[in-house]
């Protein structure tokens, strides 16, 4: 039986407390809300109830061995979730704490094994975003939240997106118009004998590596086999229903190579759509501009993927020339992913 998935619109800036206690007491009767936070929407459920975190994994058709992050709205709610916390810990918190960082950390027993997919390690959020932390206070108890969209689709940056997704699946959805960020948070293991980026994300690694300069970074983009073993490193991970292939190089090359292998996918019978940062006239494309920065391109990253989505593109060929470091580090992750490594290197015209 599906349920009917209530919406209900709140101020993001200053959310309305009545709404907030209702959010609330659909999440402490083990309920699941969708709620926008700085960098995506989450689905949120108690932390410490086995039963409503078991109604994630469901209404995501996530498997149960791709633990979640547990959000958190002040430091003291930390004993709740961790155990053993590392110096580090505070050093990190006060740089980046609310924000887009996520720490694994040593897991506390009155969080349920199966929210960190049967790990003795827990990952910890403190949002930033005004509307998560008000609903997390009400609620009274940390809240276990993935990004709330079907395992393996696109991220939710609006309250539209969720519903596509999840509608009939969930209980609530908190609207607060579209999420700043647009990307995931950064997520950095403090269990590793180093401290190790799994993901990065909101917080660059420039950031971090100012407060952690002994960091390291984890190798990307395992196989599938290897997934059990490195949970969410998968490759395929944040994927439009569309092929999606990357485009490297010098632009006027790039766009001669975009015209011929355009051509070729419309004479297969084939619909594309162009990712790019700035406008751009394309025949026989659909063509979304991202923006220029890389702020303005990751806000608009995922909105872009699931419209062409809706347009049931076959091919999406991305253009996206920007300098590394900051959140474009960020942005190449989840595009190869999404690519599934699918990465064309135009060298020069010919
Ligand atoms: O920005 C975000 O992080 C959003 C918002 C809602 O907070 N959440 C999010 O959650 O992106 P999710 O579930 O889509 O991604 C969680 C990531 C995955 O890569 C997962 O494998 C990793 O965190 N993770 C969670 N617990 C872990 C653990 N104990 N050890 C290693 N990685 C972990
Ligand atoms: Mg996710």
């Amino acid at each position: 039986m599906p349920l009917s998935t209530r919406v209900l619109l709140i101020n993001p800036a200053s959310p309305d407390p009545a709404i907030i206690k209702e959010a609330a007491a659909v999440l402490q009767a083990g309920g699941l809300v969708a709620f926008p936070t700085e960098t995506v929407y989450g689905l949120g459920a108690d932390a410490t109830d086995a039963a409503a975190v078991a109604r994630i994994f469901e209404a995501k058709g996530r498997p149960a061995t791709d633990p979640l992050i547990v959000h958190i709205a002040q430091l003291t709610d930390l004993d709740v979730v961790a155990r053993d916390v590392p110096p580090l810990l505070h050093l990190l918190a006060e740089q980046f704490w609310p924000g887009a960082l996520t720490l694994i950390l040593p897991r506390n027993d009155r969080i349920p094994a199966s929210v960190s997919a049967g790990r003795d390690t827990v990952a910890v959020r403190m949002p930033s975003h005004p509307v998560a932390r008000a609903l997390i206070q009400a609620a009274g108890v940390p809240i276990a939240a993935p990004s709330a969209n079907l395992f393996s689709h696109t991220s939710p940056t609006t309250a539209q997106h969720v519903l596509d997704d999840l509608e009939g699946r969930i209980d609530l959805v908190l609207d607060g118009g579209a999420t700043p960020i647009g990307v995931e948070s950064t997520v950095l293991d403090l269990t590793a004998p180093v401290p190790t980026l799994l993901r990065p994300g909101g917080v660059s690694l420039e950031q971090l590596q100012d407060v952690v300069p002994q960091m390291q970074v984890r190798e990307q983009f395992l196989a599938q086999d290897e997934v059990a073993a490195a949970p969410g490193q998968l490759l395929k991970h944040y994927a439009p229903h569309a092929q999606l292939t990357i485009y490297e190089g010098e632009r006027q090359a790039v766009l001669s190579r975009l015209r011929v292998d355009v051509a070729a996918a419309v004479d297969a019978g084939g619909l594309v759509g162009i990712l790019v940062t700035d406008k751009l006239q394309f025949k026989q494309a659909i063509v979304i501009a991202v923006g220029e920065t890389p702020e303005a391109v990751a806000s608009h990253l995922y909105a872009a993927l699931r419209e062409f989505d809706g347009h049931d593109v076959t091919h999406i060929f991305a253009y996206l020339p920007l300098e590394q470091g900051g959140i474009a580090d960020a942005i190449r992750d989840r595009l190869i992913r999404a690519a599934e490594g699918r990465v064309v290197r135009v060298d020069s015209i010919g």
